[in-house]
């Protein structure tokens, strides 16, 4: 791998579309910036997968990544958040590029979560590798051990999205189900974290299912204000990052296929480019 020290765009990593719901909104928080979105969607999706293939798959992307001269990316998908993070920080990236940084979309949502609930306890819908790897409740036991987390696999979830289905009524019953069960297992839960980059896509059904008492809350916004902080206190990055507020998607999929798919997530259309990984 051949790399520069020279200033490039943000890189935004997903295993597929869902990673456009957190672009959009670093987009509307800082239009300066330039950004390379990506999305792994020939091998998605990521949450059913073991360890060392989530973490295999996100390395060769942040490496695609730094090849075209990010020299920051995140990890907009909670499955590699959990699942590759913290080895790819603490193992690869001295290898690779000690000045270079990959984050993730947990750390930030859960140094907020406080605020949202007020009877602590919480509960999150995330893929089964988000909630198997427990990586939410490790975090928030960290910050905030007064909190009560449990989790909630919702493996039909992505492919809801995925297959365009997120308004259908066919939705309705794996939406409600997985509520229930939750609500079930805790019914002092005031606060739903919409812990998979897919889910906001669901989420008036959501809500339609949900307790009016308790409330949810998607990460979009949440990990926009954090880059956006990470940034202002790492002057020596931000000088790093270019700006010219663009943003060009790449696929290992079909970009045609990319480019309908994406107008599910963004308001606006999109010419990817196929990347080999
Ligand atoms: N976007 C991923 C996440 O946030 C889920 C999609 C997948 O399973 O690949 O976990």
């Amino acid at each position: 791998m051949i790399l520069t020290s020279h200033p490039g765009p943000i890189g935004v990593f997903d295993s597929g579309y869902g990673g456009l719901t957190i672009l959009n909104e670093f987009r509307q928080r800082m239009p300066e910036l330039d950004f390379v979105y990506m999305g792994d969607n020939a091998r998605a999706p990521y949450g059913p997968r073991s360890y060392e293939v989530v973490y295999a798959y996100t390395l060769q992307a942040v490496s695609k990544l730094f090849e075209m001269g990010c020299q920051l990316v995140i990890l907009a998908c909670n499955t590699a958040s959990a699942k590759a993070l913290r080895t790819i920080q603490q193992r690869d990236l001295p290898n690779i590029d000690a000045n270079r940084r990959v984050l993730g979309v947990i750390r930030p949502t859960v140094e907020v979560i406080n605020d949202y609930t007020t009877t602590k306890h919480v509960g999150i819908f995330g893929t089964v590798g988000t909630i198997q790897s427990e990586s939410y409740q490790m975090e928030i036991a960290k910050f905030y051990p007064d909190i009560s987390v449990v989790g909630e696999a919702c493996p039909m979830w992505v492919a809801l999205v995925e297959n365009g289905e997120a308004n259908s009524t066919g939705a309705d019953y794996f939406v409600q189900k997985h509520i229930d069960a939750i609500l079930q297992r805790d019914a002092e839960i005031d606060t739903f974290l919409l812990g998979c980059t897919h889910y906001p896509l669901l989420f008036e059904k959501i809500r339609k299912y949900t307790p009016p008492s308790v409330q949810i809350v998607s990460q979009g916004a949440i990990v926009a204000q954090s880059l956006h902080k990470y940034l202002s206190r790492h002057p020596e990055m931000a000088a790093r990052c270019t700006t010219n507020g663009t943003c060009s998607y790449f696929t290992t999929e079909n970009p045609d296929k990319f480019n309908e798919a994406a107008g599910n997530f963004l308001n606006h259309p999109v010419q990817a480019l196929h990347l080999k990984v």
